[in-house]
């Protein structure tokens, strides 16, 4: 930003975090399926980790890690702790805790298709209930490509694995469907075998912290709600931009896209959280029936207005932290001549009491300038600038910026005298920081999203209509970039703020991105 800001400090009260004590789950048995995968690695087996030495867990706990991969075991519980020293936010594992918590994890080997893994699974977990003398709670967590989801949830279906409903869940990865017709179907085949409060659809922003104190700061406070609306607020902005390219993912990227992987789900589930009414309580439906309210609201893009209200772009080569990179159609497993957009921006309006009128810019890319999720709520100018001329040369309205990542935060910018004989004012700062306030360790998304499942909690998790109506609101798009492919790409480098189309969109409203 280009203003000099004043800071000051919001301290919690009661302050330095106190961190509720755990209270265990009941016993547990965990069935990853896709467990030689780079999500089990980099995710969930750090996150399990996590949640034992929290002492979340209960001793009555296991993990069925299923693969088809012809890995030993003793390899593969290596490889999960290489994964843990890697990405788990304690670091590295300590040599007496992993070998306490590894014996928590048995290794199956086994093709999804065939009927016999689905009989021996079935053995395993009888053979821990018998242990135990109860019957546990079975999370079947699908960690496979998407194109899998299908095939392993009827071979489910068929099995005995799915008899008992109450105490069996299933985890769903995104991407939910390739688009609305997809996801009605795999919603159709899911709830042949599974009630819809069995089944938790992730989606990984949710777990964030900063994601979830968006709910803390508009419900937990009485001060923004009167200035929440179209009234007082101009625009609002949701930026996820990433330095990382595609990296080993060229694959599925390839069918994906920006708008696929990252709008489709992250972006409008935070577009939800800021729009959405106030619950009447904190019971998973309501606040999903609150959310599926602002999808349902959206305004409808008409297919020849889609250049009016988005925006694509593919990265080229360029330069990432002082690194040489290739552009996207040099990546692996990515067509020389690829038209997919790895950049992605959206113009969109809420058309209900609350938002009519109010642009929402929502907008994400790899191989941008930086990696950070900020919300900015742009609120509108004084209806009445009553300061000399000069004393406002710096003047700006108010905004408050919610950090999702990397620096968890909250900042409000309001005007200040600035110090001096004269009346000048100038933009100050007021912030709350995750890292400043709190000296506890911060869980990862997937931590609290497991045990939400092993509670049997779905507040944060996608229900099958919030799945459709968020495909709904971008299907005109889909169509119109896949009929019209873009005849431009290569359409910004790497290590830049993304294609000029994008400042172009929010510029004709008289905007500026902020971040
Ligand atoms: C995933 C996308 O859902 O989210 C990735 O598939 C993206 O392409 C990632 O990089 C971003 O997540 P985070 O938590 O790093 O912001």
């Amino acid at each position: 930003m280009s203003v000099q800001t004043g800071k000051a400090f919001f301290i919690p009260n009661g302050t330095r975090a106190n961190v509720a004590s755990a209270i265990k789950t009941s016993p547990t048995i965990l069935i990853i399926l896709g467990a030689t995968g780079d999500l089990t690695w980099r995710k969930l087996i750090p996150a399990v980790y996590n949640l034992y030495l929290d002492n979340w867990l209960s001793d009555d706990f296991e993990i069925i890690a299923v693969s088809r991969n012809s890995m030993s075991e003793r390899e593969f519980k290596k490889h999960l702790r290489e994964g843990v020293d890697k990405h788990s936010r304690r670091g590295k594992a300590k040599t007496r805790e992993w070998n306490s918590f590894v014996k928590y994890i048995v290794y199956q080997r086994g093709e999804f298709d065939s009927a016999p893994l689905y009989s021996k699974i079935e053995s395993l977990i009888n053979k821990a209930e018998k242990k135990w003398n109860c019957i546990a709670t079975r999370i079947f967590y699908m960690a496979v490509p998407p194109n899998s989801f299908e095939k392993i949830a009827l071979k489910m279906g068929a099995s005995k694995l799915v008899k008992n409903k109450l105490k069996t869940r299933l985890v769903v990865e995104k991407p939910f469907g390739h688009n609305l017709e997809s996801a009605r179907r795999l919603n159709g085949i899911l709830h042949s075998i599974f009630d819809e409060s069995q089944i938790y659809r992730i989606d990984h922003y949710l777990g964030k912290e900063t994601v979830q104190n968006i709910l803390a700061l508009r419900f937990a406070n009485g001060l923004f709600e009167p200035t929440w609306n179209r009234n007082y607020i101009d625009n609002v902005q949701i930026t996820v931009s990433e330095q990382l390219g595609v990296e080993n993912r060229g694959n599925y990227y390839e069918t994906a896209g920006a708008l696929r992987d990252m709008i489709q789900n992250h972006l409008l589930q935070l577009l939800c959280l800021i729009t959405m009414e106030p619950p009447v309580s904190f019971e998973a439906d309501e606040i999903r029936n609150r959310k599926v309210d602002v999808l349902n609201a959206i305004r409808k893009i008409r297919p020849d207005e889609v250049h009016q209200f988005a925006v694509r772009g593919q990265y080229g080569k360029g330069w990432i932290k002082g690194k040489k990179v290739v552009g996207y159609r040099q990546e692996p497993d990515v067509a020389k001549t690829s038209v997919k957009e790895t950049f992605a921006a959206v113009k969109l309006f809420i058309d209900n009491w609350r938002w009519q009128g109010v642009p929402f810019y929502l907008r994400t890319g790899k191989r941008l300038n930086d990696t950070l999720s900020v919300i900015t709520i742009q609120f509108r100018p004084v209806p009445h600038q009553s300061f000399p001329a000069e004393a406002t040369v710096n003047w700006q309205p108010n905004k408050l910026i919610l950090n999702i990542q990397p620096h968890m935060g909250i900042r409000i910018r309001f005007q200040a005298k600035r110090p001096g004989l004269k009346m000048v004012l100038h933009p100050v700062d007021m912030q709350f920081n995750y890292d400043e306030s709190y000296t506890s360790g911060t869980p990862e998304a997937y931590e609290t999203l497991l045990l939400d499942v092993m509670e049997g909690d779905s507040t944060l998790f996608m229900r099958s209509d919030q799945v459709e109506a968020a495909w709904k609101v971008l299907m005109p798009i889909i169509q119109a970039w896949e009929e019209n492919p873009s005849v431009n790409f290569p359409n910004y480098e790497s290590g830049l703020q993304g294609p000029e189309d994008a400042e172009a969109l929010i510029a004709k409203d008289g905007h500026n991105w902020i971040v």
